[in-house]
């Protein structure tokens, strides 16, 4: 299992003041020093955190893997075949949403999001279309010919009771499709320390994507000790040694 960690709410907390600091290029590195082994971020069509600058920087300081979050559009598609991430992460995009609400409709994306996944790899981009873990829009996505999704597990992290369980064998069935169509499977959204084993565990699932839950507990812990936490809650439990 990869930890991409997202550095967002590092410029989230940058751009509350307007100021220059705390700057996410100096993020990203820090939590590639504590064993992340990718950096994500969203440079969204507002700029309310990630901006240009941050992007381009990032593309030349990050020594593990960049993965861009951006909407579909021509403008994002145009600064991403510039860039050149390893891996740009199409999502839907909502102006007065709070943070992704849900995953893209790749049945109904049609021809603008087909347009964009070819003008990504042709520019040698890895696309992977953030979904719910829905089995249509697997199917859908492996039409498009993708190499990655990632499972939107917003919906697991906001269940309680019964559905929680739920909620898991819904990301494991997709999981497992998604796999036997070929595809590389990633997961995230509202992932935190208390809540992130079960999804780790699932089979398939290579790679989580975690942003908010790690930068809150820095607040507190420092960066690097918040992403290691993570990556520890990853490992599978130990064995328990025979006497
Ligand atoms: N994955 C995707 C595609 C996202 O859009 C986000 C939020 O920007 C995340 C993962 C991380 O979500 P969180 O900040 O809740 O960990």
């Amino acid at each position: 299992m990869r930890l991409h960690v997202n550095i967002d709410h590092v410029a989230t907390i940058r751009q509350a003041r307007g100021e220059s600091y705390p700057d996410p290029v100096w993020a990203a590195s820090l939590c590639e020093l504590s064993g992340a082994h990718g950096i994500t971020a969203h440079l969204r069509e507002d700029r309310r955190h990630i901006s240009d600058r941050d992007v381009r920087i990032l593309k030349q300081t990050i020594r593990t893997v960049m993965n861009l979050e951006m909407a579909a559009t021509d403008e994002m598609v145009g600064i991403a075949c510039e860039v050149r991430p390893e891996i740009a992460t199409l999502v839907p995009e909502k102006r007065e949403e709070r943070t992704t609400e849900g995953g893209l409709d790749v049945e109904k994306g049609g021809g603008k999001l087909a347009k964009a996944v070819e003008r990504l790899m042709s520019a040698g981009i890895e696309v992977a279309l953030f979904i719910d873990p829905e089995i249509r829009q697997i199917d859908a996505s492996a039409a498009l010919k993708v190499p990655r999704i990632e499972l939107h597990t917003g919906d697991y992290a906001h269940a309680r009771g019964a559905s929680v369980a739920k909620e898991i064998d819904r990301l494991t069935a997709a999981s497992r499709a998604a796999t036997a169509r070929g595809l590389h499977v990633a997961a995230g959204h509202g992932l935190d320390y208390p809540n992130v084993q079960p999804v780790a565990r699932i089979p398939g699932v290579r790679e989580l994507n975690i942003g908010h839950a790690i930068i809150a507990r820095a607040v507190f812990v420092g960066l690097e000790r918040a992403v290691r936490d993570m990556l520890d809650l990853f490992r599978p439990p130990a064995k328990a040694s025979a006497q």
